[in-house]
């Protein structure tokens, strides 16, 4: 099984994806959680994880902290997708077990060097700040990771943060710009996949008849986190971004892409955080990610929901 690091700021939909990791165990050697500011501030995210970890029974799985603001820029969080906590929803109760020592982005460091090279996949679920920050402090990890699969950015479905960027990137634009610079192996999850993960009515029945904690609480928190899109779209239900790295994991042939060149805007005030994605390869520039398109949802939530009935 792969062996992977989750980076991450839960966040209902990373909780979920955190939930689908832990129960793969065939597919998915999850070797630690670095916890990153996003959606609401550090403390929370790292808090989070540990919530997540406890719900699918997984006490020894190790959550580091990591960077609490982003490279360049004042931390925006996402209070109004996600709630006060992050975690909205579920009632679930506070954290036992402790954080891991250390920072999030030396046990990055760390694991890729130790690890032998080219077996350590990186699937951040936030802005890309802990992933960046290895990358300046230690250049030669770039040539050891696997892959990066990251949720971020959009093309045809352009922004929801701002009207051209998706919030990942948008957040920390700086450290995006890096990680799609760094060399290694990219896959990304764009709006335009994740919007069609979207849990319709019957696909949160299923959840909730598992009857489990766990099958309850992603339930729970999908109730609470599709009122945004329901209200901003239209949508028939919550967009489960972030599951769509994981399930990438365990079954890439339900989702399909390009290999293209992605460039980040970091200059302009109006695009700022814009994945510039040659999905017609017009620009003659040299393709530095795989970018999906399209997923077989149906595909997605059965196995999903079938992982999710092991916890
Ligand atoms: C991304 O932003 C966060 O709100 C979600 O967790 C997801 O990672 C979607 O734009
Ligand atoms: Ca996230």
């Amino acid at each position: 099984s792969r062996k992977i690091i989750i980076d991450t700021d839960p966040g209902q939909d990373d909780a979920v994806a955190i939930l689908l990791a832990l129960a793969s165990p065939e597919d998915v050697e999850v070797l630690g959680i670095t916890a990153v500011a996003g959606n609401v501030p550090l403390d929370l995210t790292a808090r989070n994880a540990r919530i997540v970890c406890e719900l699918a029974g997984r006490r020894e799985v190790k959550v580091f902290a990591g960077c609490d603001r982003p490279l360049a820029r004042k931390l925006v969080t996402a209070e109004h997708v996600h709630g006060r906590t992050g975690l909205d929803g579920p009632d679930l109760p506070d954290p036992t077990m402790p954080l891991a020592e250390g920072h999030a982005v030396d046990f990055i460091i760390d694991t890729l060097r130790n690890e032998p090279t080219g077996t350590v996949t990186l699937c951040p679920l936030g802005p890309l700040t802990n992933i960046a920050t290895a990358l300046e402090m230690a250049p030669d990890i770039a040539g050891r990771i696997a892959e990066i699969v990251l949720m971020g950015g959009a093309y045809f479905e352009v922004g929801n943060i701002t009207p051209t960027a998706e919030f990942n990137i948008y957040v920390d634009p700086e450290a995006a710009k890096a990680v799609f610079a760094c060399g290694a192996p990219i896959t990304v999850m764009p709006l335009d996949v994740t919007h069609k993960a979207l849990v319709t009515k019957a696909r949160n029945d299923a959840f909730r008849a598992l009857g489990t904690d766990a099958g309850v609480a992603v339930a729970q928190m999908t109730d609470f986190f599709e009122r945004f899109d329901k209200e901003k779209y239209g949508s028939e239900g919550a967009p489960l971004h972030d599951p769509c790295v994981i399930a990438y994991l365990l079954r890439p042939d339900i989702f399909t892409g390009r290999h293209i060149n992605v460039e980040i805007e970091t200059g302009s005030e109006l695009t700022l955080g814009m994945t510039v994605a040659d999905w017609w390869g017009v620009s003659g520039r040299t393709p530095n990610a795989t970018f999906m398109g399209d997923l077989d949802a149906d595909a997605f939530f059965a196995l999903l929901t079938e992982r999710l009935a092991r916890l």
